[in-house]
C-alpha cells in the first residue's frame, strides 16, 4: 500500500522535476534491475542506501534489483528506500539513476529530460549509445571515465574495485579448473609440489591476483613491461621476472605504451620459458584504448603441460592469448583456457558493495552541501572528467587536467653531464664530489668545536647523545623500504614513549624521598603516563596489524 502511494507521490514530483522545480526538493536516486545478461551485480547496496538518505537524497529501487546479489527488497526497504515494481515507473520516478552497465536502447528510451545517469559508459567504445543518450538531453556521468591519477578520486574508482574482484576471481577460477592444490604439500600419500603460477601485466587485477595465488600458497611468477611494479609484486609475494631487453615500458598517468618489436620479440621468448615452467597462467596486459597485446601464443599453449590452466581476463578486448574464446572456458592441446568477461558479476556481493560504495563517494563529491541536490560542477578536475554528456551537451574527452600526473622524464643521455652538475642537490642519490663533503666536514668541526669550548660540561654529554642518535636514526630510517614506512613510524612512536620514564620519576618514592613532590606535578606524571601508556601500546598494535599485512 504504502508502495502504490510512493509511485504516485513520485510521478507527480518528476513531472514538476521537468518543469524545473523552484524550490530545493530533495532528488530521488533510482536504482533499476541490471537488464544484461547474466549480469548479476547491483549498483547500490542496502548499506549505501543508508549513507545516501543521510545525505538528504530519496532513493528508489526497483523490485528484484538487488537478488543476484544477495540484497532482498526487504532489506532495501529497512535501509530506507521505497520498492518500486517494474523499470518504467522506477526511471519516471528517479532524477538520478544509478546502473552497473551503461544502459540499453530501451532503456535509453525510459530516460527523460533532465535526468541524470551514472554508470559503465565506455564512451570512446559506445559513440551511437553517446549519441542516443545527448538526443535524450540527460547528464551522463561515466564512471569509467574518472581520471584515475587524481589520487582524491581514488574512493570513487570503481574500474579499480571492479578489477581488483576480478583479479581475486581469476585465480578462483583458475583453481576450480586445475586439478591440483596451489599450496605444496607432504601427506602420507606422497609428496604435492606447490603450483606455480605467472601472472603477465601487474596492473590492479594482476596485483589482486598475484596476492591471492600467493595467499594460496602457490608459487608466483610475474612480469609488467612498467618496471616500476616490479617492487609491489614482491611485496605481494610474487617474483618478478624481467624480459631480458632493456626499454621503459611507461607511457604516463600508470599507463603502460605499446613496445618495441625486439622488446616484444625478447618478452615473447621469456613467456614460451614460462609457459613450459608453469602451471597456470593469468593474463592482464592490457593498454587502454588499444586491443590486447598478443603475448599466449597457439605453440605456447601447446608447449603447456596437460591440465594446465589460462586464464585470459583481456578477453573481451580480443583476448591476450591467441586461443582465447571471449566469454567461455574452452579446453585447446589439453589447457583450460577461461576468457570469462564477467569475472566481477561472479562475486556480485563483493563487487555490488564495493561499486555502491564509490558511487556513494561520488554523490558526496556531487552533493557537498548535503541537502539531497546534486551539483554537476564542471570546474571540479574529478567530476569534469567523469561528465561525459552535460544536459544534452557531449563533453567528452575532457581537456587534459590541469594536475601534472607523470614525473617529468629524466634527462636526455647527450645533456646528461652538464645535467649532473647543474642540478646540485637536487639529485639526492647522487654522491656528493669529494671537495664539497670536505668543506662540510670542515665546517661541522668548526661549529662542534665552538660548541664544546663555550658550553657547560652537562650539555656536552646531552648534546653527543642527540647528534648520535640523530646519526643512528637517519641510517636506519634510510635503509629502510618506503612500503615499510608506516609500520616503522608507529614503532617509533611507541618506542619514543619513552618518555613515560621522566613521568614515572616523578612520582616515584625516590621522587618522594628527595624532596616531596607538589601535587600537581604528580598529576601531570600520572596523565602523562596515561597518554604515553596509549601510545606506546598502540604504535606496538598498529605496528602488529601492518606487519601482519605483509606476512603469508
Ligand atoms: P591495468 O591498466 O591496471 O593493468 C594492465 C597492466 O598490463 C598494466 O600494468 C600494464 O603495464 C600491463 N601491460 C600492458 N601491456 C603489457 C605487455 N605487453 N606485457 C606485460 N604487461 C603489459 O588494468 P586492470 O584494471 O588491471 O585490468 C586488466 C585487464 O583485465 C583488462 O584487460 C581489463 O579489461 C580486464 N578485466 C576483465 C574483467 C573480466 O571480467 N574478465 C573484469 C575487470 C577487468
Amino acid at each position: 500500500m504504502q508502495t502504490e502511494a510512493s509511485i504516485q507521490d513520485v510521478s507527480g514530483s518528476v513531472v514538476e522535476a521537468g518543469a524545473s522545480s523552484p524550490a530545493k526538493t530533495a532528488q530521488r536516486i533510482g536504482v533499476p534491475r541490471e537488464v544484461f545478461p547474466g549480469e548479476k551485480r547491483v549498483a547500490t547496496v542496502p548499506e549505501a542506501v543508508e549513507k545516501l538518505i543521510k545525505l538528504g537524497f530519496k532513493v528508489a529501487v526497483e523490485s528484484g534489483a538487488g537478488d543476484l546479489a544477495n540484497c532482498s527488497d526487504d532489506s532495501y526497504r529497512a535501509a530506507g528506500a521505497e520498492i518500486i515494481s517494474g523499470a518504467a515507473a522506477l526511471w519516471a520516478a528517479s532524477d538520478i539513476v544509478f546502473k552497473v552497465r551503461g544502459p540499453t536502447p530501451d532503456e535509453v528510451a525510459l530516460m527523460h529530460q533532465g535526468q541524470t545517469l551514472i554508470s559503465f559508459i565506455w564512451p570512446a567504445q559506445n559513440p551511437d549509445l553517446m549519441q542516443q543518450l545527448a538526443a535524450k538531453k540527460v547528464t551522463v556521468l561515466a564512471i569509467d571515465a574518472l581520471p584515475r591519477t587524481l589520487s582524491r578520486a581514488q574512493k570513487m574508482d570503481a574500474l579499480t574495485s571492479m578489477a581488483g574482484v576480478s583479479g581475486y576471481r581469476a585465480v578462483i577460477e583458475a583453481a576450480n579448473a586445475f586439478g591440483r592444490f596451489f599450496n605444496g604439500q607432504i601427506t602420507a600419500a606422497g609428496k604435492v609440489p606447490p603450483a606455480k603460477v605467472f601472472i603477465a601485466g601487474a596492473g590492479v587485477a594482476g596485483l589482486a591476483a598475484i596476492g591471492t595465488a600467493a595467499s594460496l600458497g602457490a608459487i608466483v611468477r610475474a612480469n609488467d613491461t612498467r618496471a616500476e611494479v616490479a617492487d609491489q609484486v614482491v611485496s605481494l609475494g610474487g617474483e618478478f621476472v624481467k624480459v631480458d631487453y632493456v626499454e621503459e615500458g611507461s607511457g604516463g598517468g600508470g599507463y603502460a605504451k605499446v613496445m618495441s618489436e625486439g622488446f616484444q620479440q625478447a618478452q615473447r621468448a621469456m613467456y614460451a620459458k614460462q609457459a613450459q615452467e608453469v602451471d597456470i597462467i593469468i593474463t592482464t596486459a592490457l593498454i587502454p584504448g588499444k586491443p590486447a597485446p598478443k603475448l599466449i601464443t597457439a605453440e605456447m599453449v601447446q608447449s603447456m603441460k596437460p591440465g594446465s590452466v589460462i586464464v585470459d581476463m583481456a578477453g573481451e578486448q580480443g583476448g591476450n592469448c591467441e586461443l582465447t574464446v571471449a566469454g567461455e572456458a574452452v579446453v585447446r592441446h589439453g589447457v583450460t583456457i577461461v576468457g570469462y568477461t564477467d569475472l566481477a558479476s561472479r562475486l556480485s556481493k563483493q563487487s555490488s558493495t564495493l561499486y555502491a560504495t564509490n558511487l556513494f563517494r561520488l554523490t558526496e563529491e556531487l552533493c557537498k552541501t548535503k541537502d539531497g541536490v546534486i551539483n554537476v560542477n564542471m570546474e571540479d578536475d574529478a567530476i569534469r572528467g567523469l561528465t561525459v554528456i552535460n544536459q544534452g551537451s557531449v563533453t567528452w574527452p575532457p581537456p587534459a587536467p590541469t594536475v601534472a600526473p607523470a614525473p617529468p622524464p629524466a634527462a636526455k643521455p647527450a645533456a646528461a653531464p652538464v645535467v649532473k652538475k647543474a642540478q646540485g642537490h637536487g639529485a639526492a642519490s647522487e654522491p656528493m664530489p669529494g671537495s664539497k663533503l670536505a668543506i662540510m666536514f670542515g665546517v661541522a668541526a668548526a661549529l662542534f668545536w665552538l660548541i664544546g669550548a663555550n658550553a657547560p660540561k652537562e650539555f656536552m654529554s646531552h648534546f653527543t647523545v642527540f647528534v648520535l642518535a640523530c646519526f643512528v636514526g637517519y641510517m636506519v630510517v634510510w635503509n629502510v623500504k618506503p612500503a615499510l614506512h608506516t609500520p616503522l613510524m608507529s614503532v617509533t612512536n611507541a618506542i619514543s614513549s619513552i618518555i613515560a620514564i621522566g613521568a614515572l620519576v616523578q612520582i616515584s618514592p625516590i621522587a618522594g624521598a628527595v624532596g616531596r613532590p607538589d601535587s600537581l606535578i604528580t598529576w601531570v606524571a600520572a596523565a602523562g603516563i596515561v597518554l604515553t601508556a596509549i601510545n606506546m601500546f598502540g604504535g606496538f598494535a598498529v605496528t602488529q596489524r601492518m606487519l601482519a599485512m605483509f606476512r603469508k
